[in-house]
């Protein structure tokens, strides 16, 4: 089996980080989304991965390279506008030849892993092997009708009045008879040759399409809230270490990772929280649920809950909590509200 692996799209929703970086590389738990996507992916046994990038792709091929770090050998197929899941079906043609594959959204976080799911594709082979989930709002998924069997009827993307309440989750195995279905199905209302329309065409032929419902954690961190969210559940599962240094000042409560060359000074640190390499953290009190990146400075400051990106700086905040701080940005004090914001950026001050 081979796997898909997408990482193009514009990521709207996680604007103003997606105009300087794919969403994709969003850390978690000081991870990239996407290396925790090959992660799952590896653990299938696949050792070939596609991954379809926009025009942000030199930046993934920067981080994830030829895949080797991962165990993986990594071809990259470009994809010059975002024109849909299946379009990317389409593009991936030769690479996946007449295999069976994993598709897998770069932007989905499902910690526990699929290898269930992978064994009952294997174990059956239908055309399509489908992966759902109930929400609470499955408005903004594809949304999946199933009979009694687990066998899916009818799918839809993103329904205005939903008559189901199972969502489906960003991975996806398939047969070679995928790629008839991705060549015979029209663009969507949004412009975009969608998977879940060329799944409903393998349907509506007769083929066998199954889904499984995942009890695991599912987030797709579309949204700043998602990524927050996800961050925090996967700090719970943190091995704590110090490899960095701690001064006799400090004090480190819980499960807290201190990564090499990091220094806490005169700190609180409570876990689960991360500090990574070359940070300082100085007069603070970081709480749980914050993962800080590579060379940020934490001077002065209250911060929990948060996701601090590379090379930021904090100085002098006493209270700042469920935040996402952008590479080498600066947040500080001064007598009056004083912003400096870029587009589409969120701000919440204390009223
Ligand atoms: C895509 C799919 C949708 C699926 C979702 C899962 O939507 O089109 O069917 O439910 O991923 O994350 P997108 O997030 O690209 O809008």
């Amino acid at each position: 089996m081979k796997a898909l692996v997408l990482s193009g799209g514009s990521g709207t929703r996680l604007r103003p980080f997606s105009y300087s970086m794919p969403k994709q590389l969003i850390p978690i738990a000081n991870k990239p989304v996407l290396e925790h996507v090959l992660d799952n992916v590896r653990a299938l046994g696949v050792t070939e991965a596609g991954i379809v990038v926009g025009d942000r792709g030199r930046q993934i091929a920067e981080v994830i390279g030829d895949g080797s770090r991962l165990g993986l050998r990594v071809t990259y197929i470009p994809q010059a506008e975002p024109l849909g899941l299946a379009h990317c079906v389409t593009l991936a043609r030769t690479f996946l030849g007449d295999e069976d594959f994993v598709m897998y959204l770069g932007d989905n976080m499902l910690p526990e892993g699929v290898a269930d799911i992978a064994q009952d594709f294997t174990a059956g082979r239908p055309a399509a092997q489908l992966v759902v989930q109930k929400v609470a709002d499955p408005r903004a998924f594809g949304v999946a009708e199933l009979d009694a069997a687990g066998q899916v009827e009818r799918l839809v993307e993103k329904p205005q009045q939903p008559r189901s309440d199972l969502a489906l989750l960003g991975v996806y195995f398939f047969t070679s008879a995928i790629h008839r279905a991705v060549a015979s199905i029209r663009p969507s209302a949004r412009g975009e040759l969608e998977i879940t329309d060329a799944i409903q065409w393998l349907v509506a032929q007769g083929a066998e399409v199954r889904a499984s419902e995942y009890s695991g954690y599912w987030r797709d961190t579309g949204r700043a809230e998602d990524v927050l969210e996800c961050n925090r559940r996967l700090l719970e599962s943190l091995r704590p270490g110090i490899v960095g240094e701690v001064d006799s000042r400090s004090e480190l409560d819980g499960q807290v990772l201190i990564e090499a060359g990091a220094r806490v000074v005169r700190s609180r640190v409570e876990g689960p929280a991360i500090v990574g390499v070359g940070s300082v953290v100085e007069d603070s009190h970081i709480g749980p649920g914050t993962s800080i990146g590579r060379d940020c400075v934490l001077r002065d400051t209250r911060l929990a809950d948060s996701i601090v990106l590379d090379g930021a700086s904090i100085v002098n905040v006493p209270g700042l909590y469920g935040s996402l701080i952008g590479r080498n940005a600066s947040v500080g004090t001064s007598a009056r509200h004083r912003l400096v914001v870029g587009d589409h950026t969120r701000i919440e001050v204390a009223a």
